[in-house]
């Protein structure tokens, strides 16, 4: 079978690649300690598995409109205009199967071939397939190491964006590095939005798992909302992946062009899924917030103990739960570093060039795991790395 030349160039997520040979190796009986996948190992809230019972046990079995039902559209411009201080209505939200979806669909409504994209490397890896697959000219943008912490390098970005760029793509807290955008930072990115009427993705699905700061959505400047797509779902925030339930904000005619594509591919989001995102966003707010407490406990541990391992040092997350240690003392490559703590420690990691080329030199680790898990982890992570001579 001869498949279209655009699959040559569509990428993937390799979590699901390593998570695989992960279960192999169990299979084998291996004790492996996964540290690899993107999602909180904690349970969706009881009161949001209630409401989907509920509501398959009532009947909402059937399709409902395209970009959601009302209820669910209602209280996703309420939550949205709250906490990230625009003004949102039920008309601007199309609520997708997951975050991902409005990732592709906003993606084929605005690009044409040659337009170029900003978007940060290293970044979630579908930014790249998506722009790639579609035949768009890829502008990544790199980050740098101020302190303990990531900044992405705005000023790169300043200089690379102009007339020829049509979309630029934020994520913040950011996966992998878990690096918050600054206020100076949003502020001069919206400025040149602006200037070369650069249409925005502002991916906020880790915008409620941030430590000790306010987010602050780039929607809120002067003249944004206009320009700007947040992406942001459930999957995150309420524990609830495996739901597939996420959305878009954006500009009332832009909604109405992504819930065409839609149409052409899901018809609709799941009714009951979408009758559970309501008591999500709406009933008791306590589990969202033990779960990042839980987070940032784990945080200070993963960072602790990975910058006592020699050959390591980790700059300090704000948000997301991912930790990104910087590797190079140990003069591995990144891919051959995840391989062998894989087979030689069973720890299941991520190679930071999973995540795209400025990630060699870092590891992502995730710490949606349990805190004994994690100290388990980082003992045998060090013993592994006392094993390998350490460049100075
Ligand atoms: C940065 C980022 N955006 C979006 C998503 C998509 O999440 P979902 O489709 O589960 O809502 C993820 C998931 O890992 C992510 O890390």
């Amino acid at each position: 079978m001869k498949l279209a030349e655009r699959m040559d160039r569509l990428g993937t997520e390799t979590a699901f690649e390593v998570l695989a040979r992960a279960r192999a190796l169990e299979a084998q009986g291996k004790d492996i300690i996964h540290l690899e996948i993107g999602e909180p190992d904690f349970d969706t809230p009881r009161n949001v598995i209630d409401a989907g019972v509920r509501a398959l046990q009532s009947g909402a079995t059937h399709y409902t409109p395209t970009a959601g039902i009302e209820p669910l559209r209602a209280a996703i411009a309420e939550d949205q205009s709250r906490r990230k201080g625009i003004q949102v209505m039920p008309s601007n939200v199309v609520v997708t199967p997951g975050g991902k979806p409005i990732m592709f669909f906003l993606m084929l409504a605005l690009l044409d071939e040659g337009d170029e994209v900003i978007y940060p490397d290293p970044g979630f890896p579908i930014y790249e397939s998506m722009v790639s697959y579609l035949g768009a000219g890829r502008v990544p943008i790199g980050f740098i190491e101020v302190g303990d912490r990531f900044r992405w390098d705005v000023d790169s970005l300043v200089d690379q964006a102009g007339p020829r760029t049509k979309l630029l793509i934020l994520n913040s807290p950011s996966n992998p590095i878990g690096c918050v955008l600054t206020d100076d930072d949003i502020e001069r990115i919206a400025d040149v939005a602006r200037r070369y009427e650069i249409f925005v993705m502002a991916d906020e699905i880790y915008s409620r798992i941030l430590y000790d700061r306010e987010f602050k959505s780039i929607a809120a400047l002067p003249g944004m909302a206009e320009r700007t797509c947040i992406l942001d779902g459930f999957s995150k925030t309420y524990a609830m992946t495996g739901w597939r339930l996420g959305y878009g904000v954006m500009p009332e005619d832009l909604a109405t062009q992504v819930a065409r594509l839609a149409t052409n591919a899901t018809s609709c989001t799941a009714t009951f899924t979408q009758l559970a995102g309501v008591e999500a966003l709406t009933g008791p707010q306590d589990s969202v917030e033990e779960m990042v407490q839980e987070f940032r406990r784990r945080r200070d541990l993963v960072v602790d103990g990975l910058n006592r391992i020699e050959g390591l040092s980790c700059a300090v997350p704000d948000g997301a739960f991912y930790a990104f240690p910087n590797i190079q003392a140990t003069g591995m490559g990144s891919r051959a570093l995840a391989d062998l703590l894989l087979y030689e420690a069973n720890v299941a990691v991520l190679s930071g060039t999973s995540f795209g080329a400025n990630g060699e030199g870092y590891l992502r680790i995730s710490y949606a795991n349990s805190y004994e898990n994690l100290e388990r982890a980082l003992d045998r992570i060090k013993n592994a790395l006392a094993r390998i001579p350490v460049n100075s």
